[in-house]
């Protein structure tokens, strides 16, 4: 029996690596539909062109770190009016307040740089080098209401040399970026991510 396909968009702010890496890998059910911008000038843009997905720029409200009220919601009925069935954010540069989190609740995916809890926030890979850890990583998790909080779905983690820098860091890193957000991404569509914290709790 053929499983259905699952829409997928992803919300990007910058160069789209892990759009690309999303477009390209085994996410299976799910099917990248839709690239959406809030950065007019996005390399992503782009990207999305020569990979032959619908890239499209919609205004994010006049903040700079999230959306405007109205404007979320604008995003959020497009989304549901395409028939998206799962969000995923790949570098974008705002934080989700109401209506994208309530349309969308526990259908929305992002990527960290980081084993989160540890370094959310900007700069993640150089926060981790700064601070000297010897093991840095990334996270795919469920998006919540805070800053790269929410349900952990994948992480991976890489080593720290003592001849790193803050980009070579960055670079492995991403690396397994590329990697694990496709596979967080299938195993969602194939239901076998758990969304809920008190659901485990509870088992516990
Ligand atoms: C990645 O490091 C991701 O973890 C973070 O934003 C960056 C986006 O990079 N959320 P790219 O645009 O996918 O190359």
């Amino acid at each position: 029996m053929e499983t259905d396909t699952v829409k997928i968009a992803v919300l990007a702010s910058g160069t789209g690596s892990n759009f690309k890496a999303l477009v390209e890998g085994d996410t299976a059910p799910g099917v990248v539909d839709v690239l959406v911008t809030d950065n007019e000038r996005a390399g992503v843009l782009q990207l999305a062109d020569e990979l032959g997905v619908e890239g499209r720029y919609m205004y994010p409200g006049k903040f700079r770190t999230r959306f405007g009220n109205a404007e979320e919601k604008q995003w959020a009925d497009f989304l549901e009016d395409r028939g998206i069935q799962l969000v995923c954010l790949a570098g974008l540069m705002r934080i989700l307040k109401g209506p994208l989190l309530e349309a969308f609740h526990g259908r929305i995916l992002n990527i960290h740089p980081s084993l989160l809890p540890a370094f959310p926030g900007l700069d993640a890979q150089g926060q981790a080098f700064r601070y000297g850890v010897k093991v840095a990583g990334c996270t795919v998790h469920y998006v919540d209401q805070g800053t790269d909080t929410g349900p952990v779905i994948l992480q991976r983690a890489v080593p720290v040399y003592e001849s790193d820098t803050r980009d070579s860091l960055a670079a492995r890193i991403l690396t397994e970026e590329h990697m694990i957000y496709s596979e967080a991404v299938k195993a969602h569509c194939e239901g076998r991510a758990v969304y809920s914290r008190v659901v485990r709790q509870q088992k516990e």
